[in-house]
This record gives C-alpha cells, structure tokens and sequence, in this order.
C-alpha cells in the first residue's frame, strides 16, 4: 500500500476521459484536442492517463500513441480486450510513453459469460492468464479489469483475480460496470478479495464506477475505504450512459473531508476548473449549472440569507473556497484602456502560459472585443484564448456577414468568405438567420460533411455577452471535427465556428497550437 505524506495514505488518479469518457454517444474529440487534455491532465498531476483504445480504429491508435510519446510524468495506458491482437495493439501504441502500461480486460459475470462471450468460466480462466502473461511480455506494467465485477460470483472472482497476479497484473481493477453496487457493498468487496485471495499484497487494487443510480463517486470512495488505491474516473464525470464518477467530486471529497478520509491525491486542485472548461469545450457537453464542484453555480449563493451569512463569515456556507478549485471571485477585470502589460498579467492570472506572438495575437482580440463590449470578464478572456483561431493555414476565413432576421421571413444571410485569397460573396436564404448563414456557406464551400450538434452559450451574463458556439461536423469518412468560435454576435460566432470545423475536416492540423494553461494561481 503507497504511503502519501504524514498520516495520510496516496490513492493514485487514473483518469479515463480520454477513454471512457470518449465512449459516451457525441464526446468524440479530435486527434489535437486529445493531446492538448492528455498535457493538461499530465500537468494538474493525474497519476495514469487512459489515452484510448488502440484497436478500436486508426485514430485512437495515433492518439493513443502521440499521447504517449509527449507525455512526461504519467504513465500512459492503453486499453485491450483479451485477445493477442488486441494486447499487442496496446503494446505498439503506449511503446514510447515514459511510463506504459496495457490495461486489459474481459467479462467475469455470469451474465456477461453466457451471453456476451459466450464461454465457460474455466475458459475466461484461461484467457486471463494468457492475456496478462502476454502483455507482460510487453510491458512491466500491466493492469487487469474484471469488467462486470461487481456482478461476479466471489469465488470466481477470486479465483480470476489470484490467476491474473500470478500471471504478472501489477494492478487489479474491478469496475463496476454498469453502476448498480452500493458504497457498502463495494467496500466489503475489496476487503473479501484483499483477505481472501492469498496473493492480493502484490497488486494495486482500483475502482471503477459508473454513475447509473447516481452513487459513483461514494462507490469509488467506499472501495478505497476497503483497501483500493486507484481511482478510475473522467473530468466532468463524463462516460457511457450516466458517465464516470468525476475526479474533481473525488479529488474535492478527499481533500475536504480529510477527517474521514485519510486519503491524498497528487492533483493539483486549483487546475480543475480549467480541466473541466477544456473538457467540456472538446466534447461540447455542457457542464450542469449545478454540478458540484466545477459547475457555473457551484460557489453562487443566491438566497438573501446565505449572502448575509457570506458577508459575515465565508465558512457560513462554503465548505471549500473557490479558489482552491481555481475559481476566480474577482470577475470584472479589463476594459479597452488595458495595456499589454495588464493583459499580460491577466493572462498569467487566469492560469495561461503564452509566447509573445500568442500574447500580440490575443491582445489585438481582446482590443477588438473591448471596443465592442463594455466590460471584459475572466470568462470572455478565457473564451478568447479558447476558441479555435483561424490561421494561416486555413483555406477558409470569414470576411463579413450580414444577416436579416425577423418575424417578416424568409430570413437571409449575405456572406463574404476568404477562399484561398479570394473575397466571394453569395447570399442564402434559410428558415431562421443561422439557417440562413450555414445554407450561405454551403452554396460558396460545396461539401457532404453533415452538422451534427450546433449548440450556443452565453459566456457572461447581459445582453452584450459574447455568445460562445460550438459546431460539430461529420466528414464523409465518419471523421468528426468541432468548431468553436465566441463573438458578442451569435451570427458572426457560428459562421466562424461552422468555418473553424470546415478547414478542420479538409486539412489535418499540426498539434494543439493554442495556449497552454498551465496552472491558475488562485
Ligand atoms: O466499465 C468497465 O467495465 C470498463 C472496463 C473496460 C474497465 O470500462
Ligand atoms: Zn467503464
């Protein structure tokens, strides 16, 4: 068992967004922003990084593979069903990572046995054994998952668990697949198997939960109360169905509750907030207003009462500040008489690295949307250095767009796009105004890619706030790309974005070229 500093025992942090996260229906992220959350998460101190499942397709191969040569601390895992090809898949794509690791898996439970495999339990048996002893070959580090665990038969699971040690599984993990245990009952699950199974002391044991009745990450922290040191979870809780326990409530949970729980983690708090902006901006899932811990109103006290007692004593209705989840209090910040210097400060303030020339670039934007919108949050800030910059590369720009909406249809948008160094103009008409402007696009930029999510919100509050739009398009090859783009003019920002998703799907880009954010100083 790991010991963390003092008293307190370390629980590692394997983070599966990029895995299980990317599982769930519409997550799909790019190549470029997987890497840019793979670096992210590897700077805020996640202990593994589940970077895919290299069978799975060519891109998640790639990513699985660039995510594990630019990694510098975490170990990166690759996923594999319990088949050679599958093993060997993960081997050939975390090769590179400073630290690799083939997570392999295969059903336990008797339902999963008879209908899904197919198979008798000795055969699972065999096949444990033959798959960690052929991943091992591969790497030191090998984890094994009894997928279904919780619905497994004891002895059997046993039985699993002593075989996949033997074979040489450094970490056992035992998800609870499709959410349905209970914290009781998962705690007493890790102490039977840590009894029970005579080899148990030569494996990390690790938790998996999902979120089907809402008990993820009481389930995940009650199996660490049973003896597990990994947790498995994803930024914003997202996975397959009702999601993942989330690692910013399990991170949170554990430092606050440190009188109960006498567990740490290495994850440096005050990146969460950041790592769940970047995760909900690459999938376009909207975080929930009232999702503990990174949701818009996880520290807003609305209720007179409550805002007395905050003016009198913080501690009155707030059991962990908001800067240490990297939540800035001070929300007015800049406005157009800003200078470089200022704005540079800012930027450092709100957690951002960037070089000169990322600086100049964001400074003439932040001059443009000054002289446009009176006051300039941290939130307009961060959605300028966020939105997906159109560069030189690109073969698409937007020039104007001028749009007539109004109860007196047909609405109509009259477009001027820079088409490799060409200004042409059409205009389109549309059932709405964003009808109107996608259907322009379309009749300058022929193409088959369908929209698959358009989706607005509002960075700040007021009618002058810039609207934020992500646009997500399938290629003709099933490739899907997303758009963002934020102007005070929501026109003007889902054209940008349906043309940011546009040169996305006709050139591959280099690697994530925005800024990295590397720590909020909250
Ligand atoms: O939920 C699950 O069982 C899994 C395994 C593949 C680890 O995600
Ligand atoms: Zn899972």
């Amino acid at each position: 068992m790991s010991q963390g500093s003092g008293s307190k025992d370390r629980v590692l942090i394997f983070d599966t967004t990029l895995r299980d996260g990317e599982q769930c229906p519409g997550a799909t992220m790019t190549f470029e922003e997987k890497l840019e959350i793979a670096d992210f998460l590897d700077l805020m101190g996640v202990d593994i990084i589940e970077a895919g499942f290299p069978i799975a397709s060519e891109g998640d191969f790639e990513a699985v593979a660039a995510i594990s040569r630019r990694v510098k601390n975490a170990t990166v895992a690759g996923l594999s069903r319990a088949g050679a090809k599958d093993i060997d898949r993960a081997g050939e794509a975390v090769r590179h990572a400073v630290k690799p690791r083939i997570h392999t898996f295969i059903s336990t439970s008797p339902v999963h046995m008879k209908y899904k495999l197919q198979k008798e339990p000795d055969a699972v048996l065999q096949l444990i054994i033959d798959s960690v002893s052929r991943a091992r070959n591969l790497v030191p580090d090998v984890e094994w998952s009894a997928e279904d665990g919780t619905r497994t038969e004891h002895d059997f699971l046993c039985r699993c668990v002593e075989a996949a040690i033997r074979a040489g599984a450094t970490t056992i993990n035992v998800p609870d697949t499709v959410g349905y245990t209970t914290p009781d009952e998962y705690r007493a699950l890790f102490e039977m198997l840590r009894s029970r199974v005579p080899n148990s002391d030569k494996a990390i044991f690790s938790v998996h939960c999902h979120n089907d009745l809402g008990m993820a990450v009481a389930n995940s922290i009650a199996g660490v109360m049973g003896g597990a040191r990994q947790i498995e979870c994803t930024i914003n809780g997202i996975g397959e169905r009702a999601g993942n326990a989330a690692l910013e409530e399990i991170v949170m949970a554990l430092k606050t509750r440190g009188d109960v729980f006498p567990f740490e983690t290495g994850i440096e708090s005050t990146m969460l907030n950041r790592a769940s902006k970047l995760v909900s901006a690459a999938t376009s899932f909207p975080v929930q207003f009232n999702k503990a811990i990174v949701g818009r109103n996880a520290f807003a006290h609305e209720s007179g009462i409550h805002q007395d007692g905050m003016l009198k004593n913080t501690q009155t209705y707030e059991i962990m500040t908001p800067e240490s989840v990297g939540v800035s209090k001070t929300s007015l910040v800049m406005g157009k008489h800003s200078g470089r210097n200022a704005f540079r400060d800012k930027l450092k303030g709100l957690g951002y690295e960037v070089s000169d020339n990322q600086l100049e670039d964001a400074f003439v934007r932040f001059k443009a949307l000054a002289d446009r919108k009176k006051h300039i949050y941290d939130e307009d800030i961060e959605a300028l250095i966020d939105e997906n910059l159109a560069t030189a590369e690109d073969r698409v720009k937007v020039v104007a767009l001028t749009v007539i909406a109004g109860t007196m249809g047909p609405q109509s948008a009259t477009l001027t796009l820079d088409i490799e160094g060409q200004h042409r103009t059409v205009q389109a008409t549309g059932n709405g105004p964003v009808d109107a402007t996608f259907n322009a696009i379309h009749q300058l930029i022929p193409h088959e890619a369908k929209l698959e999510l358009y989706q607005v919100h509002a960075v700040t509050e007021g009618t002058d706030a810039q609207a934020e739009v992500s646009v997500r398009l399938a290629g003709g090859d099933g490739r899907l790309v997303t758009g963002r783009a934020a102007d005070p003019d929501t026109l003007v920002s889902s054209a940008k974005a349906y043309i940011v998703a546009l040169n996305k799907l006709t050139h591959a880009r280099g690697a994530a070229r925005g800024a990295v954010r590397v720590h909020s100083t909250h």
